[in-house]
């Protein structure tokens, strides 16, 4: 559990990047799914990095001068939605719960947040991001706001009065950057939501068997994550067996297992809001042909040698290059690729079998958002930095290599681990999961 006084220490961390200015940062909405039901509600991670506060429909407000204010607007307390839906923090709340010097009704924002920009120069803002947020900045660089009246009165004159004259700075690159490095809760909440899915993932073990379908893997797997704490998936569970594992993203999950084949498993937990990424390729049957065993054994290799070569000051290209290395020298050696490895690399011959890269950072978002280069130069790895490692191969029957030589159409293997760089290298945190 991440406390406000955590929450505060990462507001205040944007001071590093913004010295005059105002943030203006929409949480999420609610998402009708069909007539009066809505989505589930998650909330957007950057307003929850910076927040903690999980309700739908608020915006939050951040001055600097540079002393930091941190403003709430949010759905106010209503009987009638505590009656139907439950309760929600409201006004008072944003101030004791969440630590918000001040809070508004969110319906009052188009009176009052004019007021709040007008006092400076810098607006941090991603455009796009809220239609009401846009309108009123479009508002105040269109039209001169000397001249609007709000529920309290004129607004003040300001410093500039055209957008030309203010910058609209998007701040998401700096949230990111501070989500690159991981706190020691942060971290505990990530082991967390790995534990959980190796809960998930040790139950496959034992009800895989030739005959049952992709989606009761898939449920199976999934109640054991919310029986053991995780109320959501980090992503829709991939569960594809053969052919299916071809397909990187694959979420139909409704084949059914045949012997002889693999199924490969790409979940993760999520808990409170941070995200596990698993992935392991099962034999069906206990035993598969010797060929697709071989390849399971490449890829197998490549995974843990790269994972080996974590280390700070390292980058997520090494990394993938080491993945490739092996990769590369495990399909020359069964005689899938010919040349040299600098032929095949440069004329990407790989690519018809390994088509992502090996690594994305994780956090909050499965694919965290945190930068991968800053001043055009890779990232180096640090502690606190949490990223996969996810070589695979693919024979798919659609492939090139298909057409000639049918032995390994419908093959698709993949295997992912989770990794927190430290001091002196690293912890694979999801190694315990079973790998066959
Ligand atoms: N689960 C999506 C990925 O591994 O990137
Ligand atoms: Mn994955
Ligand atoms: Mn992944």
């Amino acid at each position: 559990m991440i406390n406000q006084k955590e929450y505060k220490t990462r507001r205040q961390k944007l001071s590093q990047f913004i010295n005059e200015g105002v943030l203006i940062l929409p949480g999420n909405i609610s998402y009708i799914r069909n007539h009066d039901v809505e989505f589930d509600f998650r909330q957007n991670s950057d307003f929850w990095y910076l927040s903690g506060f999980n309700e739908p429909n608020a915006i939050m407000v951040i001055t600097f001068t540079p002393a930091v204010e941190y403003i709430l607007f949010v759905e106010p307390y209503d009987v009638n939605y505590h009656i139907w839906l439950g309760e929600r923090a409201g006004i008072e709340g944003a101030i004791n719960n969440f630590m918000a010097d001040k809070a508004y009704p969110i319906n009052e924002i188009n009176n009052i947040l004019p007021e709040i920009i007008l006092e400076f120069n810098n607006i941090y803002y991603r455009n796009g991001s809220n239609p009401t947020i846009d309108s009123i900045i479009n508002k105040y660089s269109n039209s001169n706001l000397r001249s609007v009246t709000g529920s309290r009165g004129n607004y003040n004159l300001r410093k500039s009065d055209t957008i030309e004259s203010t910058n609209i700075i998007d701040p998401i690159p700096f949230i990111s950057q501070l989500r690159l490095y991981k706190s020691d809760n942060e971290i505990d909440l990530i082991k967390n939501a790995v534990n959980i899915s190796k809960i998930g993932f040790e139950h496959i073990l034992n009800i895989l068997k030739p005959g049952i379908n992709e989606y009761e893997i898939q449920t199976e797997l999934e109640y054991q994550f919310r029986k053991n704490g995780a109320r959501y998936n980090a992503y829709p569970s991939i569960v594809a067996s053969g052919e299916n594992a071809c397909v990187l993203h694959y979420i139909n999950n409704n084949s059914t297992l045949n012997a002889d084949e693999f199924i490969l498993i790409d979940a993760g937990a999520e808990y409170e809001n941070y995200a596990s990424d698993i992935t392991r390729t099962y034999p069906i049957n206990k035993t598969v042909n010797t060929l697709r065993q071989m390849i399971y054994d490449v890829v197998f290799d490549a995974q843990q040698n790269a994972i080996k070569s974590v280390k700070p000051g390292a980058t997520l290209s090494d990394i993938h290059k080491t993945a490739l290395k092996v990769l590369i020298q495990g399909l020359k050696d069964i005689k899938i690729l010919e040349g040299s490895f600098d032929e095949i690399i440069e004329n990407g011959l790989y690519k018809e079998f390994y088509m992502h890269g090996t690594s994305h950072w994780l956090g909050l978002d499965v694919h965290d958002t945190c930068p991968y280069t800053l001043n055009q130069k890779d990232i180096s790895l640090a502690p606190g930095m949490i990223f996969t490692v996810e070589p695979g191969l693919y024979f798919s029957n659609r492939s090139n290599y298909s057409n000639k030589n049918k032995i390994l159409s419908g093959t698709g293997i993949r295997i992912e681990d989770d990794i927190l760089v430290t001091k002196n290298g690293y912890i694979n945190l999801s190694t315990d999961i079973s790998y066959r």
